[in-house]
């Protein structure tokens, strides 16, 4: 027969990986009973929306069923108080902790040669094209000056979170994890007036501050241009590639061979070219306008010697969604096929896709 003290013992080998110490220690199991070999607890954990939490759940769940006579496992999720926190507060926020946790596949960062092409948003669908197909995503704002990451992803307000050793990305309702400067400021409105390396500083937290946990892609959102930021992103991150982002206007091939230009010498694959704003489909016709002239993305694809991943029409519907913050309504799947190539490209561990993504 098994007893709630087996069970106990069982889970004291579980370690927190991110406090590193045992979870009955840290006083995370609560309410086990034992029946009729059934075991159930709830684990409360430092804060719900803990990115290790699977990871612990699962260590849990394993070492309790591991025991001889236990045939099922329950487990409720639970969140500490605020005071039983404070107790755990021995530690400090240990510089590359973090880093250490996180298991992250693919790093792709979305750039241009200039601004206002639409990278903000490519970057946006393109987390949401992979997150639909059960992808873990996460997305790093890397536009420290001109965040516009959170905007399109929540209602206003939203900040993100600090567990006892890390900062927390902010997850979205589809659970895309989001971290970006908006989220840690007091106020949205706030303007970052910050020099260069404090800039790249701030960008290598993002990567080594915060707790991403498991992802399969985290997508980065560059600043316009050739600027320090996407430097201080395309050297210090481990890199899987970046997308270019065009529009037709962007009939300046220096700018675009500029930002190629600083891809190839850091010695990141280019994982190719999507033209945006590249028509518009008359909504009472269905035809297709190619308002800003002909497309040259094809051309500008060969002549850079990399894929042309796609087109993206003008769309009113989704410039009114991302400034609603809900970008994971979009229905129109015009994003799926590139989404599919970067897959191509740069593979991850699809999961089964989760209700409502
Ligand atoms: N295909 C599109 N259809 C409709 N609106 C679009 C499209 N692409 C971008 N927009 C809108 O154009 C504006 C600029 O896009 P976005 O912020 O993504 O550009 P950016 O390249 O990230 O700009 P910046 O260089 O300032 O960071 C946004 O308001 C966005 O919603
Ligand atoms: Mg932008």
């Amino acid at each position: 027969m098994v007893t709630e003290t087996d069970v106990l013992r069982a889970l004291a080998h579980v370690i927190d990986p991110e406090l590193q110490r045992s979870i009955v220690d840290l006083g995370m199991v609560r309410d086990l009973r034992v029946a009729a070999g059934k075991v159930t607890f709830t684990l409360a954990l430092t804060i719900l929306a803990c990115p290790l939490r699977d990871q612990i759940t699962t260590a849990a769940r394993e070492a309790a069923l591991a025991l001889d006579g236990v045939q099922s496992v329950e487990i409720a999720l639970g969140e500490m108080t605020a005071q039983d926190r404070a107790k755990l507060q021995g530690g400090q926020a240990q510089e590359g902790l973090a880093e250490k946790l996180n298991h992250v596949k693919h790093v792709i960062a979305v750039m241009s040669g200039k601004g206002g092409v639409g990278k903000s948003l490519i970057t946006g669908l393109l987390a949401v094209s992979l997150r639909r197909s059960g992808y873990q995503v996460g997305v790093l704002d890397a536009d420290i000056t001109g965040p516009s990451i959170p905007k399109m992803f929540f209602p206003s307000g939203v900040r993100a979170d600090s567990s006892p050793l890390a900062i927390l990305p902010a997850e979205t309702r589809t659970g895309i994890r989001v971290m970006s400067i908006n989220l840690l400021l007091e106020s949205e409105d706030q303007a970052v007036i910050w020099r260069g390396p404090l800039i790249s500083g701030a960008i290598r937290q993002f990567w080594s501050e915060v707790l991403w946990g498991e992802l399969d892609y985290l997508v980065v959102d560059l600043p316009p241009g050739t600027s320090d930021a996407s430097l201080t992103v395309l050297q210090s991150l481990p890199m899987s590639g970046v997308i270019l982002v065009t529009s037709p206007q962007d009939l300046s091939r220096m700018v675009v061979r500029k930002a190629a230009h600083m891809v190839a010498q850091v010695d990141v694959p280019l994982l190719g070219l999507v033209e945006n704003m590249s028509y518009f489909v008359c909504p009472d016709t269905g035809k297709q306008h190619e308002i800003f002239g002909p497309s040259q993305a094809q051309n500008m694809a060969d002549w850079l010697g990399v894929p042309l991943l796609g087109r993206l029409p003008l769309d009113p519907q989704i410039a009114s969604l991302c400034d609603r913050g809900e970008i994971e309504t979009y229905a129109e799947n015009n994003f799926g096929a590139v989404a599919e190539q970067i897959v191509a490209l740069a593979p991850g561990a699809r999961k089964p896709v989760l209700p409502g993504t």
